[in-house]
């Protein structure tokens, strides 16, 4: 497994498991064979109600709190300075850590002075070492320039939703100009993936169609997070490190863009 390196010099695996949608009854097993799988972080969120199963989870492999990674993202309820760190406190409850690896804004909204009155509890955060890597999610350009304005530390990193019909092609080097590591969220569209181009190119490395989006990922420093409870599939989505996509078929695979999303769309909602 290859890792990416944040500009604090802080370190990740290129691929992390998701665990949107993971129920609460079956979260321990899907860490375990995850976690036997070769996985080592693992993205969740407020917004997801599945802290408190993760968090039990990862104790049950009890195995050191070093050896694993944890995102976790501010739900919007929770944004604002005081609501930020207040939140915060209960993720880390919720989680059983007393530290976070990686905090993000799960979404930017239409409220700049909440962006940022949020951003500055992050900064406190990091500089009392509660939260290694502090970063965005579902941030435009426009929004980061919010941020720009009054930050003291600068966005570590930017999760977006990112898969063949939504290269982000423009964001991406926007973001990897400013030293924001970039990590795609549903990079598998949500098991909605498969197409002719896909297909093919998987057929001329004997690989899966999911392993071909991941390294299309992967060749661009693009960070992954795919769920899968499957633990099949959950090895597949992270043996991704013994073949190379030629140009030709990165750019047929960046062709496909049509910007169709999964979800909402974050230059205009807000919730
Ligand atoms: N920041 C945000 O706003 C945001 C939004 C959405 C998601 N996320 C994060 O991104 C993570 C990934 O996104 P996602 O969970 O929405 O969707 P995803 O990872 O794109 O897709 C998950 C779906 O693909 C299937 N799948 C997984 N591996 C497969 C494979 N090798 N072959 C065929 N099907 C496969 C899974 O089914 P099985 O389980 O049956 O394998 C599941 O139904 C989330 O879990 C979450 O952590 C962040």
């Amino acid at each position: 497994m290859q890792n990416i390196s944040f500009y604090n010099g802080i370190e990740m695996p290129l691929v992390g498991l998701g665990v949107f949608r993971v129920e609460d009854e079956l979260m321990d097993q899907v860490i375990e064979s995850a976690y036997e799988n070769g996985y080592r972080h693992f993205d969740t969120a407020q917004m997801y109600r599945n802290e408190k199963s993760l968090g039990r989870a990862w104790k049950r492999l009890n195995v050191p709190r070093e050896e694993l990674l944890i995102t976790t993202k501010i739900d919007n309820v929770n944004q604002g300075y005081e609501k930020t760190l207040k939140s915060f406190k209960q993720s880390c409850q919720d989680l059983q850590v007393d530290y976070v690896d990686q905090l993000l804004i799960h979404w930017p909204g239409q409220n700049p002075q909440r962006t940022a009155d949020t951003w500055k509890a992050f900064e406190k955060l990091y500089e009392e070492g509660l939260v290694k890597v502090i970063g965005l999610s579902n941030f435009t350009l426009k929004h980061i320039e919010i941020i720009e304005k009054t930050r003291n530390i600068k966005p570590m990193s930017n999760q977006i939703e990112r898969n063949p019909l939504i290269t982000q092609l423009e964001l991406i080097p926007a973001l990897q100009a400013k030293n924001i590591i970039p990590i795609a969220w549903a990079p598998l569209r949500r098991g909605n993936f498969l197409n002719d181009v896909i297909i093919k190119i998987a057929e001329k490395y004997n690989k899966t169609p999911a392993q071909i989006v991941l390294r299309w990922n992967i060749e661009s420093n693009v960070m992954v997070i795919p769920r899968s409870k499957n633990p099949e599939r959950q090895l597949e989505n992270i043996k991704l490190f013994d073949f190379k996509l030629t140009e030709a078929e990165i750019a047929e695979i960046n062709a496909l863009h049509t910007g169709e999303r999964t979800s909402f769309d974050p230059v205009t909602y807000d919730f």
